[in-house]
């Protein structure tokens, strides 16, 4: 299971964010000059009350409109410049940003595309998506705002803190005192919301999953009338986000309180305090004017750090869900392809294998398995249902790795090749037949080797593969199909799936119950097909019925994970009690499932 326990306590915020610097890297310049941009633009803010001052001491005092006139324009300038440069940090940063937050989805995509089937059968698929989704926008709405306006604010409070102290260091010393329960409270605020946040972004992560189980499985749910089940478990989960995200509000509104109350108290003391020193003739007028709206220009620096910091943890926590995915290892891309090259053929030595998440102690589904196809054979696997034969097929193609022994193509040890040369000499189809939106014509041709195909090919595999009436759709061969295109049917689907086995000619062909939904007669004009154009293939193929076994050259029984027997369909029936028994079930009912 993907890590869904809580953050480390002891993790480092920082450190953690310090890992998106390889995307930043690039976009460094435009991000270090808008940050600049927004010191100069904040700290024009803090000059303002700097005029002021000298507006009230001096024009003021004596009486001089003019000065007045010129002192508010001045502001007025400041004011203007402040927007300006705000602006143009906004517009440095657009661009960039929107770049970091596209690259970073583009690794995550190509990285889970290279990740290995058992990584894919850990992880839910909405875990997945919220994180391609959800996280990386919080990771770029991080990189716009609280990056740089945590580095601004903490500038501009530091300075206005100066200009406090340098105006009257007693008033100044009113004012910051609180500044120390502040930090605690933050930091308190910090590590609690850090919590929340990731087991939010969790839970978002399982409503994700539940919807587009849903929205898959919608007919089954329709069938069997479990919308009400569906929407309890849903309504469940919902709940359970809505909860954490109160938490997340609650958490959030104490910290806002404590820290817009704190400094309102200490301006109105300073207030008061230098209302009695401007009386006793102790302070300029001017000067409490300047300290007063300086105070007040510092309020939003250190209100907003709340929120910031809260959307620095979020950030932090996308940024791990990330990097969690992104530091599992991908597929090696296979060996050098030094091997001793023995007979040809495909050939499994002593395979075992087992589940990586199959609990301890549960017998290996495959042990000893030895099994030897002939060049140009094909070789019928047959099995009761859950004895694993959809396990040997896909340790082929190396779907899954085997935990033992090795299998050889023409002599070759699969792992010793690279992983683009394995997928030219092997071709598979399996029973759930997987069609993309997109073309008939392109969803064939995925299955052609780096070269592609023609139009001539496209053609002989459909007629291999008995799709004719590919002829018959509204747009022919470019007729979209697919989730978002038109609806096959069941045999219709796995027939363009068979033919996307065959369009590249393999050498290898691995077929997990391609047929299952055809009818008899089609199964075996394709099989004939098949025989016909692929004389050279070796090919596995995994079989119920006895119609499509007796087609084949010869026929494996696998039993208890290894292969009990192996000859022609004929002999079998003679000599294994549990082949005859399986092919009598298949014959008075066609089919065994
Ligand atoms: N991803 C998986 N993780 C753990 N165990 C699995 C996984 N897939 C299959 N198994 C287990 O491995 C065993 C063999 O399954 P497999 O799908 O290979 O059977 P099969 O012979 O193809 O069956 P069928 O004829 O029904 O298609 C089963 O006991 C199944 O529970
Ligand atoms: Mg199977």
């Amino acid at each position: 299971m993907p890590k869904k326990d809580a953050p480390t306590k002891d993790r480092s915020t920082v450190r953690v964010l310090l890992r998106l610097w390889p995307y930043v890297r690039p976009v460094r310049a435009r991000v270090g000059s808008a940050a600049v941009v927004a010191v100069v633009a904040s700290c024009l803010g803090l000059v303002i009350p700097l005029v002021l001052k000298w507006i009230v001491d001096g024009p003021v005092a004596r009486r001089d409109p003019g000065g007045v006139w010129l002192g508010a324009l001045v502001v007025l300038a400041l004011g203007i410049a402040e927007a300006v440069l705000f602006g143009l940090r906004r517009w440095l940063v657009a661009r960039p940003l929107a770049g970091v937050e596209a690259a970073m989805r583009a690794d995550l995509y190509r990285h889970l595309q290279r990740l290995p089937i058992a990584f894919h059968d850990r992880w839910p698929s909405g875990q997945l998506l919220s994180r391609a989704t959800t996280d990386l926008s919080l990771i770029r709405m991080f990189l716009a705002f609280p990056m740089t306006f945590l580095f601004v604010n903490g500038v501009t409070v530091v300075v206005g803190c100066g200009l406090l102290l340098a105006q009257d260091w007693t008033l100044g010393l009113v004012l910051l005192v609180p500044v120390v329960p502040l930090i605690v409270v933050c930091h308190l605020f910090e590590s609690r919301y850090s919590l929340v946040a990731r087991r939010a972004q969790d839970q978002v992560g399982d409503v994700t999953t539940v919807v587009e189980e849903s929205v898959l499985g919608i007919r089954i749910i329709k069938g069997f009338g479990r919308h009400r089940s569906q929407m309890d478990g849903f309504r469940a989960l919902a709940q359970r986000l809505r909860g954490t995200e109160l938490a997340k509000a609650r958490l959030l509104a104490g910290i806002w309180a404590v820290i817009t109350i704190v400094p309102e108290l200490a301006i109105g003391a300073a207030l008061v305090l230098g209302a009695v020193q401007v009386a006793d003739g102790g302070l300029s007028a001017g000067t409490l004017v300047a300290f007063l709206s300086t105070a007040l220009a510092l309020r939003w620096p250190v209100e907003s750090i709340g929120f910031l910091l809260a959307m620095s943890q979020e950030a932090a926590t996308s940024v791990e869900r990330f990097f969690e995915v992104m530091d599992e290892a991908e597929e090696d891309a296979g060996g050098s392809g030094a091997a001793s090259v023995a007979s040809g053929g495909l050939r499994l030595e002593n395979v075992s294998f087992r589940y990586p998440d199959a609990p301890e102690g549960a017998p290996p589904v495959l042990s000893g398995v030895d099994l030897f196809v002939r060049p140009g054979e094909t070789m019928a696997l047959v099995g009761a249902t859950g004895s694993g034969k959809t396990t040997l097929t896909s340790l082929v193609p190396r779907l899954h790795e085997v935990s033992g022994g090795r299998i050889l193509l023409d002599g070759v040890d699969v792992t010793a090749m690279s992983r683009q040369r394995l997928r030219e000499l092997v071709s598979v189809a399996f029973e759930e037949p997987t069609l993309f939106s997109a073309s008939v014509a392109e969803n064939v041709l995925m299955g052609a080797g780096p070269g592609g195909a023609g139009e001539a090919e496209l053609w002989r595999a459909l007629e291999v593969a008995q799709a004719g009436f590919v002829r018959d759709l509204p747009e022919g061969a470019a007729t979209e199909v697919g989730e978002q295109g038109l609806s096959l049917s069941g045999g219709q689907r796995q027939r363009l799936a068979l033919a996307r086995a065959v369009v590249g000619r393999p050498r290898f062909l691995v077929l997990d119950d391609p047929l299952s939904a055809l009818d008899v007669h089609t199964e075996a004009l394709v099989e004939a097909a098949l025989r016909d154009v692929l004389r050279d293939t070796t090919a596995l193929v995994v079989a119920h019925r006895p119609s499509t076994v007796m087609l084949a050259d010869r026929v494996a029984l696998l039993s208890a994970g290894r292969i009990a027997a192996v000859g022609t369909h004929q002999e079998l029936l003679r000599s294994s009690r549990e082949y005859a028994w399986l092919m009598s079930g298949a014959e008075t009912t066609g089919s065994t499932r």
